[in-house]
């Protein structure tokens, strides 16, 4: 019988960075934006890009109002529209997918890998030969999610889809501080989007996110778009469709605080990964970080084929635990229309995978009274087997 417990475990935890920096750091910078009345990208939103470039190693960081606006900024870049065909994982939160039909295009649901969770390369190559042989759309580009803050594979993806003429926007939304290629979340596709919502590795106090390029010409039309396609020279001349997609300055002001700690929060959620992987029952499947990456942990998430009943038995033991994603995108009432192509491993994990506490203030205890329940959870199962 595993010891009880008493403390309260939390699936995410937003509040407790704000005890690590001091609340009298964020209160000051607040009351700096309140002083300086410039709200809506004023120059905490400035100095955040910067920081933000900086920290991914690339050319170019847009913010923007949230993870979703991002990628739909970076499609609308990209010149996206109605008769495009958008490829896209569909084992993902909806947004993924979201983007590409706000706007018009196609989505192409891809099937995913079983161990990584990630886009499947080799069904990426049949889903575009699909596509090429019915002819009828435009190939336009790839949206490949990095699920749970796991890179996916993205050197695959992007030989397969620069050879068919089409770019790749990384949904880095759950894996900001993620690497690949040694190269920080942010720089390894051909556009980044990421998400700066509560709960993911870098989070603002309210809804966030952010775009990255390498592009002058992206970039400047990634910051005309996010103000109504606004022309830099006259800004009452909109010169292209956009949309309100800015960040605002106590968001920037929330990131800019919480960058001090992001790195040691990144260590901290690497070392808990690493006690689950070496110390849960091998009963439960543990997903695959490619050899060429890390991960940022944004989630940690095994899979089981009894996970509705692990979740109950989780639940009883007042671990939080939560079904990321129960459905996938393709088989969503607003998406049914283009689920086109079977997706058998999506439609499994969306029926066994679990997502377990993980943040960087999981303290020790909390996380061995979580191994030892699951633990114990797969001993009585291996015993019924017997
Ligand atoms: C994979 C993925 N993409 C996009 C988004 C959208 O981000 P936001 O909620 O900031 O719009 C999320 C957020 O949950 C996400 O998990």
């Amino acid at each position: 019988m595993t010891d009880k417990y008493t403390g309260k475990i939390n699936l995410f935890d937003c509040a407790t960075a704000q005890k690590v920096i001091g609340q009298e750091n964020f209160l000051a910078a607040f009351k700096t934006v309140l002083d300086h009345g410039a709200y809506c990208q004023g120059p905490e939103t400035k100095e955040v890009e910067t920081k933000l470039a900086n920290y991914s190693g690339v050319n170019y960081c847009a913010t923007n109002s949230s993870g979703t606006d991002a990628l739909i900024l970076a499609l609308m870049a990209w010149g996206v529209k109605p008769g495009d065909a958008v490829f896209v994982s569909s084992f993902t939160f909806v947004a993924s997918a979201e983007c590409a039909a706000i706007l018009g295009a196609t989505p192409i649901f891809v099937d995913s890998d079983p161990n990584t969770y990630n886009m499947d390369p080799a069904d990426l190559q049949r889903a575009i030969d699909e596509v090429k042989k019915e002819g009828k759309l435009n190939l336009k580009a790839v949206v490949a999610v990095d699920i749970f803050g796991s890179p996916c594979d993205l050197d695959k993806i992007m030989k397969i889809a620069h050879e068919n003429g089409m770019k790749v926007l990384e949904d880095a939304a759950q894996a900001y501080g993620s690497t690949y290629n040694g190269k920080k979340a942010g720089a390894a596709a051909d556009m980044v989007a990421t998400s700066f919502y509560p709960t993911k590795p870098l989070a603002c106090y309210g809804d966030g996110g952010a775009t990255f390029t390498n592009s002058k010409e992206e970039y400047d039309l990634l910051v005309s778009c996010r103000v109504h396609g606004m022309s830099p020279e006259d800004h009452y001349d909109n010169v292209r469709l956009g949309l309100t997609g800015r960040l605002d300055s106590f968001q920037g002001a929330v990131l800019l605080q919480k960058l001090k700690v992001f790195d040691e929060e990144l260590v901290k959620r690497a070392k808990i990964a690493k006690k689950y992987d070496t110390e849960l029952s091998s009963y439960f499947g543990k997903q695959k970080i490619l050899d060429n990456a890390t991960s940022a942990y944004g989630l940690y998430t095994i899979n089981c084929e009894d996970r509705d009943e692990l979740m109950a038995y989780l639940k009883e033991h007042n671990i939080p635990c939560g079904a990321y994603y129960p459905r996938p995108v393709n088989t969503q009432t607003a998406y049914k229309k283009w689920n086109t192509r079977s997706l058998p491993v999506c439609e499994k994990l969306s029926k066994t995978v679990l997502s377990i506490p993980m943040h960087p203030y999981l303290e020790e205890d909390a996380q061995n009274y979580v191994i030892n329940t699951m633990n114990e959870f797969a001993a009585k199962k291996a015993k019924v087997a017997a």
